[in-house]
């Protein structure tokens, strides 16, 4: 632990690392940056040494650059550069670094956030090191145990001392597993702050707003003229055939189709060389103002990303999932988001159902400040010294 000396009397600096390294959790980290710089300010308060480590998982500047430039990120303190390879070898070189990187900064607390292999890694190392672990983004759920974002999600709750949920259904999915129920025998906590991505969506929409105009104009596309397509699940991407599938259903829809293509979906379509028809639109991976500004002219959008869903949700664009199950219920119910499957018919069939309504009063994600609430609740959580709770 950190024995630090704030500035102000003898309360103890908390150092925290926050473990990052995919294009989602460059979106997440924004808003608890500015919530960590706005608790510093207050006068009198507990001061925050916020330490980011980047696992380098992403590294592409579409990917990972441009967003850090666009949400005004700090530089990380650590690039771990672990890249690309399969599964165990990216895993293996995060792992072995930011245990390097956990070493010397001995954090009061490790930050994860959302489902990806870094937050995996992040999880165990501070569970087998004993930093207290906080995981933004805990408690979803698709129950598809084959998925690696799942796999990675269910490892890191369980290992959490302080789970920062996006609803109350997530709250519950967590009470169900055990965790953060009064029987919970680690006692640890689990309450719903709301969805960090909302507020990272209202920080940056006026400015991915003014230049809406000229983005469509650039790519000659009208407002309500165009689908918007991300796919990069490596459910779908796995299996060329399921994507070339995909790709046909998006070509035979009403409109052109704008299709931001991830790295991962690329090198797949060069692999199993599928080149989708002139309907289909292929850009490089959009900025997050890019994508804030183009979804949120687009008619409908279909995508397979999480995180893409709840932003048309926040958008008032109704969307269509390219999967068999989401972690976002509320959105389905509401009906905003209508599963689309993975067969042409039942895509098409989506798309032409979801409907364009005024989902505005429906509120499950929170109010915005989600940031605001997870500094408080880890700062609370501090004080409450959590550290006498064992793994
Ligand atoms: C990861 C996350 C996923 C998240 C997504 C957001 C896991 C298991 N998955 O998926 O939950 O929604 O990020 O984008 O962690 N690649 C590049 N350049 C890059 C990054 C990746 O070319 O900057 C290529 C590499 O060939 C790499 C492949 O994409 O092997 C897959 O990347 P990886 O980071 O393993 O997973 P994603 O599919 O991006």
């Amino acid at each position: 632990m950190t024995d630090a000396i704030g500035s102000n009397g003898n309360k103890k600096v908390l150092k925290w690392m926050s473990i990052v390294g995919a294009r989602p959790q460059f979106v997440k980290l924004g808003p608890v940056c500015r919530a960590i710089d706005e608790h510093n300010r207050q006068a009198g308060s507990q001061q925050i040494n916020h330490v980011i480590l980047h696992t380098g998982q992403h590294y592409d500047h579409e990917v990972s650059g441009l967003l850090f430039s666009q949400l005004g990120l700090p530089e990380p303190n650590y690039m771990l550069s672990a890249g690309s390879g399969s599964a165990g070898v990216q895993m293996a070189r995060m792992m072995a670094r930011m245990e390097r990187a956990l070493s010397v900064e001995k954090p009061d607390w490790v930050v994860v956030y959302g489902d990806t292999n870094s937050t995996l890694v992040g999880a165990l190392l501070a569970a087998r090191m004993k930093f207290p672990l906080a995981h933004v983004e805990a408690g979803c759920r698709s129950l598809d145990s084959g998925m690696p974002e799942e796999q990675n999600r269910i490892v890191a709750d369980h290992l959490s001392r302080l789970l920062l949920t996006p609803s109350k259904s997530t709250v519950e999915n967590l009470q169900k597993e055990g965790i953060g129920s009064g029987a919970d025998p680690h006692k640890r906590r689990a309450v719903a702050v709301g969805d960090v991505m909302y507020d990272t969506l209202l920080q940056n929409l006026p400015l991915a707003q003014k230049f809406a105009t000229e983005a469509l104009e650039g790519l000659g596309f009208e407002k309500g003229n165009y689908y918007l397509l991300t796919i990069h699940r490596a459910e779908n991407t796995d299996n060329p055939e399921r994507l070339r599938t995909i790709l046909q259903a998006a070509s035979s829809l009403d409109l052109p189709v704008l299709f931001p293509v991830h790295p991962r979906t690329k090198h797949v379509l060069q692999a199993a060389k599928i080149s989708p028809n002139g309907a289909v639109r292929c850009v490089p991976p959009l900025g997050y103002l890019e994508m804030l500004a183009l979804g949120g002219n687009a008619k409908k959008i279909l995508t397979d990303s999480g995180g893409v869903q709840k932003e048309a949700f926040y958008l008032g664009i109704p969307c269509v999932t390219l999967r068999e199950q989401t972690e976002w219920p509320e959105t389905v119910e509401l009906g905003a988001n209508r599963l689309g499957g993975v067969s042409a018919q039942s895509i098409r069939e989506a798309v032409f159902g979801v409907q364009n309504e005024d989902w505005s009063h429906a509120t499950p994600y929170g109010d915005g400040k989600s940031a605001q609430k997870i500094v408080n609740e880890i700062v609370n959580a501090s004080e409450d010294k959590f550290q006498s709770v064992s793994h």
